[in-house]
């Protein structure tokens, strides 16, 4: 039997803050949970001003402004300054959709550091019909070119799956027009919503082969313009990723309504105690909480991963794709070529559907 390690307590560096789950698109691979927090639940500003301030003096140094779309918020403004007053980088994640010019110039103004605009595809029919939202793609394009103005950084993150796969030189294309520094591609997580639509956005093996070369040859090609990000598809892979840099480890998210969760989908994991910043400070959240403490380490894993070299490189994977596909959150992630049901994930990646999507609507 393998020796697991202690639940070494490290300090996390990122926060996720879930400003809302409010959200004009309606995306087939939406990340947010099923049951959404309504509006009247949502934090205050004063709340979130707290929460930065704890969260800087637990040694946390970026804050990701996030939602849904964190433009639904009428305090944005002042949400930004007072992650900037606490000493954070502040990165905010929007859709572009209910961001304006003049919202944009104000952010800066008050502290936001750095932007990052999802695009769902390279052309304004497509991108507009995968989000669906009539007059998306626009709004992007124009959000972008003023980020840039203001000579804030951007990221353009495009998140790939069947219909855009093949467009992805254009996505780099469409990224590096519009002036950023940074391209991220990232390939659709099936859970929560994107299991609904998984048959409908599964790229093939051969699609994804293709796009991995491409990602060489584009990074080549602009190489000193812009860096490009990317990794295999979970479905595709034959080891998994070290999901959220290890449960408990790395990052942490605020939901709206305040619950403090190891990873954005750890709702999805049934049977988890989350605490929320209404009742307890940060700190002990991280520390204290049964919810970071219940894949924290190592010495819950079962085998394969118990007693597996990687253990303390890939975590095992995934603990809501482990608890996804298998029931079990302490499975190995099946991604894993050594996981009893690996073959699984092959049988469900050869399962497509061009059936319509179903839409995510709030
Ligand atoms: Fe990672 Fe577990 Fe697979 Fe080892 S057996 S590579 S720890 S998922
Ligand atoms: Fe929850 Fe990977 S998304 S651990």
């Amino acid at each position: 039997m393998a020796s697991s390690s202690s639940a070494v307590l490290h300090k996390p560096l990122g926060l996720l803050a879930e400003l809302t789950h409010r959200c004009p698109l309606g995306c087939p691979y939406c990340s947010n949970p099923l049951a959404l927090d309504r509006r009247e639940d949502e934090l205050d500003t004063a709340t979130w001003a707290r929460v930065f301030n704890e969260a800087a003096a637990l040694g946390v140094l970026q804050v990701h402004l996030s939602g849904g779309e964190p433009g639904a918020r009428r305090d944005l403004t002042e949400i930004t300054a007072a992650a900037h007053a606490a000493g954070l980088y502040t990165n905010l994640i929007t859709s572009a959709v209910g961001i304006t010019e003049k919202t944009v110039a104000a952010l800066a103004d008050s502290g936001l550091d750095h932007v990052q605009i999802s695009i769902q595809d390279s052309e304004a029919s497509t991108a507009d019909h995968i989000a669906g939202y009539d007059g998306g793609f626009a709004r992007k394009r124009a959000l972008a070119t003023e980020v840039v103005r203001l000579r804030l950084p951007l990221t353009v993150n495009a998140v790939m799956h069947r219909a855009n796969i093949d467009h992805l030189e254009a996505m780099v294309d469409l990224a590096l027009t519009l002036g950023a520094s940074r391209v991220e591609i990232a390939h659709v997580q099936y859970y929560g919503w994107a299991l609904t639509n998984r048959a409908m956005l599964m790229p093939t093996r051969a699609q994804v082969e293709r796009a991995a070369r491409l990602v060489e040859e584009l990074r080549q090609r602009h190489h000193g313009r812009i860096v490009i990000d990317a990794v295999v598809p979970d479905y595709y892979a034959r080891l998994p990723k070290p999901c959220v840099g290890g449960w408990g480890r790395r990052s942490l998210n605020v939901t709206p309504a305040g619950k403090v969760l190891p990873c954005h989908a750890a709702e999805s994991i049934t049977g988890l105690e989350f605490w929320n910043v209404r009742e307890h400070p940060l700190a002990d959240i991280w520390t204290s909480s049964p919810a970071f403490n219940a894949f924290r380490g190592t010495a819950w894993m079962k085998e394969p991963c118990a007693s597996c070299a990687r253990r303390e490189i890939d975590f095992g994977g995934c603990r809501c794709q482990a608890f996804a596909l298998t029931g079990d959150a302490r499975a190995a992630d099946p991604v894993c070529h050594l996981a009893p049901e690996h073959g699984r994930v092959a049988e469900l990646a050869a399962v497509h559907s061009d059936t319509p999507y179903v839409y995510r609507r709030m």
